[in-house]
């Protein structure tokens, strides 16, 4: 007899458990009774083996902002596949979406591609340091610049650095790297510009996600930033991984009205599919240009994959989608009608709780520290109530990263927030 829905799910969860180093994906583990194994997703839901439905405010980390399975992605990768899946040799959809991210990105002369977010933000790095001749870069307390051995520091500190030392996040870091990574508190203007002053003839970059996770820059930060970082002969990198064509059409830089040497671009560019693009200044990229120095000046920053005709092809679908009228004023307000009424319900029942962000990808912290301007403001959050309050949503169809963001795609309804504001408020009350 083949098993129910219920029974195959419990029987992947075993074999997770007993194959994937960690039993999952990432960082954390969900109890027995609430993990999940994904059978597949369609606009803003998806559903489990198990056969349970739930509303995705994950959106895999951020990909999915066009919602699962989005019929313009997925005919445009049909389009592709019978022509063969990779060459590493030019083709067309990789020039046709460089052109359109040198295009839409502010600060973009030209692009180079990558299989992830952090190799982008790892190979930004290389370039700024090669473009500078000078080693160092900086980066701000409590940012994720992805998994490389230079982004893993001072990401996550419960108490405050020993700036401008931190402490490397994860075991298997080298020391040595932290000698070549300053961090500095985010928003904390005059401290980064002294720090920058400083140490200007050594710094090769400044790295900086715009919207920090869930923190906005205050008014004039990311501006000091940039000042600095020119008067220096700073390479100003943002990180754009999350925010790229998610809280603006031209991302961050367009939002907060600032322009730095390089963005790094992931998650949402290519609609779900592995691909991330450094997009940057001619100037500055020229160090991986073969055709105008010599080999042994040139940075290398090539990966098998890079360019992928199948990926670049559901880059360029995503983009169109993205590029019609009204579609982030709908996500705004959709994005803004859900935090609003989280925050409302949440308050109603007696909770300190802030929704800090922006509409299209917010947080939920249960912290009366107000504002919350600095990755240590964060720290004061409850995050065992965060904890509990997530699993209360999950056990309620509502598909939530504990402690994370909520993200916010353009199939999600308004009467999907009804439906989830009223789960919300279920779960308010459950804790
Ligand atoms: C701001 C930011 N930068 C870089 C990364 C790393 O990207 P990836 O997970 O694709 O390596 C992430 C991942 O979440 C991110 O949020």
């Amino acid at each position: 007899m083949s098993p129910t829905p219920a029974e195959r799910q419990a029987e992947l969860l075993r074999d997770a458990g007993q194959h994937l180093a960690g039993g999952g994906l990432g960082l954390f583990v969900l109890p027995d009774d609430l993990n999940l194994v994904i059978d597949r997703g369609e606009g803003a839901r998806v559903w489990s083996v198990a056969g349970r439905e739930y509303i995705d405010y994950h959106l895999s980390s951020g990909p999915a902002l066009l919602g699962h399975a989005h019929p313009a992605i997925t005919e445009a990768v049909e389009g592709r596949l019978s022509k063969g899946t990779t060459y590493y040799f030019l083709n067309e959809p990789e020039i046709e979406l460089a052109r359109r991210l040198a295009d839409a990105v502010p600060c973009g002369d030209v692009v180079h591609y990558t299989g992830s977010g952090t190799e982008a933000t790892f190979y930004a790095l290389r370039i700024a340091r090669a473009h500078t001749g000078r080693n160092k870069v900086l980066k701000f307390e409590g940012a994720w610049h992805g998994m490389h051995d230079y982004g893993l520091w001072g990401t996550v500190p419960s108490v405050p650095s020993n700036y401008p030392h931190a402490r490397p996040d994860s075991v298997g870091v080298p020391a040595e790297t932290g000698e070549t990574v300053m961090v500095t508190p985010f928003n904390e203007t005059a401290q980064a510009v002294d720090l920058i002053n400083r140490h200007a003839d050594e710094i090769a970059a400044v790295i900086v996600e715009p919207l920090q996770r869930v923190l906005l820059p205050e008014p004039g930060f990311l501006e000091a930033i940039r000042e600095a970082t020119l008067r220096h002969g700073i390479v100003l990198i943002f990180d754009e991984i999350v925010t790229g064509f998610r809280i603006a059409w031209g991302g961050a830089q367009e939002r907060y009205g600032v322009i730095p040497d390089m963005a790094c671009y992931g998650k949402a560019v290519s609609g779900g599919f592995p691909l991330a693009a450094i997009v940057g200044k001619r100037e500055v990229m020229s160090v991986l240009d073969a055709r105008s120095r010599p080999r042994e000046q040139v940075v290398w920053a090539t990966n098998t994959l890079n360019g992928n005709p199948v990926c670049a092809a559901a880059g360029c679908a995503a983009l169109d989608v993205l590029s019609a009228p009204g579609v982030y004023d709908q996500l705004d307000r959709i994005g803004k009608r859900l935090r609003d009424g989280i925050v409302e319900s949440g308050r109603r029942r007696g909770l300190p709780i802030q929704a800090p962000g922006e509409n299209m990808v917010f947080g939920v912290r249960f912290t009366e520290r107000e504002p919350l301007r600095t990755w240590q403001d964060l720290t004061t959050a409850d995050k065992d109530l965060g904890w509990r309050w997530a699993l209360e949503c999950l056990r309620r169809g509502l598909l939530v990263n504990p402690n994370e963001k909520f993200y916010i795609s353009i199939a999600h309804t308004e009467a999907d927030i009804d439906h989830t504001l009223t789960l919300i408020d279920e779960a308010f009350a459950a804790i």
